[in-house]
């Protein structure tokens, strides 16, 4: 995963395994907003609202801050059991501060405290390897 900064914030940019994208079909039931509805104009580009939160189902690229008071969540890609985490566990992210979980696409599960699903910015791809963040077909966010 690549971090890279965007007015400020951390972005960040994971290429995700097969099995990371099978996971989210498993998490469809188990978050609080699947199809990305809650405020979606600030929270996912209406291109992201599927079951991957992306334009290319490998890429995702989501703002690395918690949505409940903006602490930065962990990454969290290991399936199974483990401290903090629930033994179904499919892999995502961990918010430390008050235990916010989010699945690999940044869908904030559900009776958590974070209120939406991770940030996804208005992004772009130019050509196969460029990737635009802040900017889209509409214009900048
Ligand atoms: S800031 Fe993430 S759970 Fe509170």
């Amino acid at each position: 995963m690549r971090t890279v900064e965007w007015r400020g914030k951390p972005v960040w940019i994971l290429k995700r395994t097969p099995e990371m994208v099978a996971s989210l079909k498993k998490t469809e039931g188990k978050v609080a907003d699947a199809d990305s509805k809650r405020n979606p104009d600030e929270y996912t580009p209406e291109y992201c609202r599927n079951q991957n939160r992306s334009i290319k189902p490998e890429i995702l690229v989501a703002v690395g801050i918690c949505t409940h008071l903006g602490c930065s969540p962990s990454s969290k890609f290991t399936p199974g059991p483990q401290p903090s985490l629930p033994d179904d566990w499919e892999g995502g992210f961990l918010c430390p501060c008050h235990g916010s979980t989010f699945d690999m696409a940044g869908r904030v599960y559900k009776n958590k405290p974070a209120p939406d699903n991770l940030q996804v910015p208005r992004h772009m791809y130019l050509g196969d390897t460029k990737l635009v963040i802040g900017k889209d077909e509409k214009g900048e966010a």
